[in-house]
């Protein structure tokens, strides 16, 4: 059973806390921007498609809040909005990809009234949550041409159903995989230093009673060697127009190391994930965070330790060239990448 992260019923917009799986299942209501951004903050709604999903609802809220003021201010009330969100978090472009579907909503119809445009606002924010939902469908169908059976798969962080509008990008590739009753095992990566594979990954195989191993980051080098890997798959945060990707820190570790072991590593994303407007990997902005985040399993609380030198960015760079393939929703592309991308986006 697959337990969607994000609810819209009643014009109200209601996210699972995944700060609190496992320890707590809950959903929690978001009823305004400022909330939002910082539910988005916090990692309480995490991986890209899902942050564009909310996102495109809390312009909705926004929007119906202010249905009864005059058109110029609506207009400057949503850009604040879109600003707002668009700073929460920097890396998955999915953000920006959803708030510009919004904004094209309330920026292309200027004589109709505030009213109207809310409505359009709310279809259009709908239809952003199950064209992610559809394109997942469509990237697992893919996805599973590249799937021996039986197989082992490695994946790295959480790119299930709390990720995205309801199904899941690489981890809806090992669903699709599961209902055709493939003989499939999942060696689920932690993903230091939130966990969001121990805590997320293993947590949705679990419930969906798919047999996985939760692995330390550093377990999947020896993995490889020993041959128990036969095909590593990840999701993305942004891809460039060239191929590269930013994805959960590690990614390009477990990339390295897969072509050293000759294993195929797959990327799994929707179009949205792609951003047209820049060349490669270098132009991605990558999200550095709290150091709080590193230090907290240790006992840190000394001064010490509260002034140390600590890195911590949230993702890194896989270059295009190591990937076997990059899993779309119109197929999968393969390096070069480029031609291909700009074909689909034409
Ligand atoms: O920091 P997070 O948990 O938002 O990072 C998420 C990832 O890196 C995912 O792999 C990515 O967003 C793809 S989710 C389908």
């Amino acid at each position: 059973m697959i337990t969607p992260a994000i609810k819209f019923e009643q014009n109200k917009l209601f996210i699972i806390d995944q700060t609190l799986i496992p320890s707590k299942f809950e959903y929690t209501t978001l009823s305004s921007a400022e909330e939002t951004c910082d539910a988005i903050r916090e990692l309480k709604v995490r991986g890209a498609p899902a942050i564009g999903i909310v996102a495109a609802y809390a312009m909705f809220i926004e929007a119906q809040r202010n249905h009864t003021i005059e058109r110029k201010q609506f207009q400057k009330r949503m850009d604040q909005t879109f600003n707002l969100l668009l700073k929460s978090r920097p890396t998955a472009i999915n953000l920006k990809w959803a708030l510009m579907r919004i904004k094209n909503i309330y920026d292309s119809y200027p004589d109709q009234s505030v009213q109207n445009i809310v409505k359009h606002i709310r279809s259009e924010a709908v239809d952003i949550h199950k064209e992610d939902y559809d394109a997942c469908k469509k990237i697992a169908k893919n996805g599973l041409k590249i799937l021996p059976n039986p197989c082992n798969i490695l994946t790295h962080c959480n790119t299930g159903s709390l990720a995205t509008g309801g199904w899941g990008t690489a981890l809806g590739i090992i669903y699709a995989a599961a209902e055709k009753k493939y003989k499939i095992h999942v060696y689920v990566d932690e993903t230091r230093p939130l966990g969001q594979g121990a805590r997320l990954t293993f947590w949705e195989l679990m419930q969906n009673k798919i047999p996985c191993t939760l692995i330390t980051d550093s377990t999947a080098a020896s993995l490889m060697k020993d041959g128990k890997v036969d095909v590593v798959l990840f999701g993305a945060d942004r891809i460039a127009k060239n191929g590269d990707l930013a994805n959960k820190i590690g990614t390009y570790g477990l990339s390295v190391l897969a072509k050293a072991h000759n294993i195929p590593c797959y990327a799994a994303a929707p179009t949205s994930t792609i951003d047209m407007s820049i060349k490669s990997g270098n132009d991605i902005p990558i999200e550095q965070r709290n150091k709080a985040e590193i230090l907290k399993i240790y006992d840190y609380n000394n001064s010490q330790y509260n002034k140390s030198n600590v890195y911590n960015p949230a993702f890194d760079i896989t270059p295009a060239e190591i990937l076997s393939g990059i899993i779309t929703e119109f197929g999968i592309f393969h390096y070069p990448f480029e031609d291909k991308i700009t074909k689909t986006f034409r």
